[in-house]
């Protein structure tokens, strides 16, 4: 189902969804294909298209690969500095960390997972390589999120999965080659509960905005 959502509201409004996924709905195919096929009208270097998607349905991948995303929550989060309590982002810290527990203790039961990835092994690269290689990717799979939201679902930007040698676990299981391909980023993808998101409070622009000199 299309929200027929404007473009100031796709953009304000596709928040990192965890709680409000409908774990028990299954997502169509077809429609995670057609919000690829929107996403890939992201450019990307060279128009080179390096991209690929793995839409992950089967139940024991699903399972595996949440058990390793669980295990790296637990042992990073517990390691993560807390913000000072007079620092703006602290307002939904809480609520994020609280929202964040509940997708790791759930991500077994997300109806699909699809990973991005990009060709070459990025983190071998000089800057002058990665800046492009990583923004040959990253527009495409923030369209994703945007695609997804207009068709009512909703997803997660994630990474934790690919610490301790995370990324070459799911490589194994999902068959990719690890030594040509880098993992971006892994979304969990489920209806959202209601269409009604709000925007997020951010940081006033002229925090980190520069006039011609920095
Ligand atoms: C590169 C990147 C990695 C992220 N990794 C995770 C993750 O592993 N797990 C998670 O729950 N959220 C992850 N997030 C989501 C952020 O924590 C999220 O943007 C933050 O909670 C603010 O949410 P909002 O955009 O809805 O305001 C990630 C976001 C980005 C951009």
């Amino acid at each position: 189902m299309k929200l027929n959502l404007s473009v100031e509201e796709v953009l304000t409004t596709t928040r990192s969804v965890r709680k409000r996924l409908d774990m028990d709905k299954p997502v169509d195919r077809s429609v995670i294909e057609h919000c690829i096929e929107l996403a890939v009208q992201a450019p990307s270097g060279g128009n080179a298209q390096a991209w690929h998607w793995i839409i992950v349905e089967d139940r024991d991948l699903i399972t595996a690969i949440a058990q390793k995303y669980q295990a790296n929550f637990d042992k990073y989060t517990s390691k993560m500095e807390p913000l000072e309590p007079d620092d703006p982002r602290m307002h939904r810290s809480e609520e994020n960390k609280a929202s964040a527990r509940y997708l790791a203790d759930n991500m077994h039961r997300i109806p699909m997972l699809v990973l991005g990835c990009v060709e070459g092994r990025l983190n071998e690269l000089p800057n002058a390589a990665q800046a492009p290689a990583w923004g040959s990717i990253i527009p495409a799979l923030w369209s994703f999120n945007l695609a997804l939201r207009e068709y009512g679902l909703g997803t997660t930007w994630t990474t934790m999965h690919l610490m301790s040698f995370g990324e070459q676990i799911v490589a194994e299981l999902l068959g990719i080659p690890f030594d040509s391909i880098t993992q971006v980023a892994l979304f969990p993808i489920a209806h959202t509960i209601g269409t009604d998101f709000s925007e997020a409070l951010r940081q006033p622009i002229s925090e980190f905005t520069h006039y011609n000199k920095w």
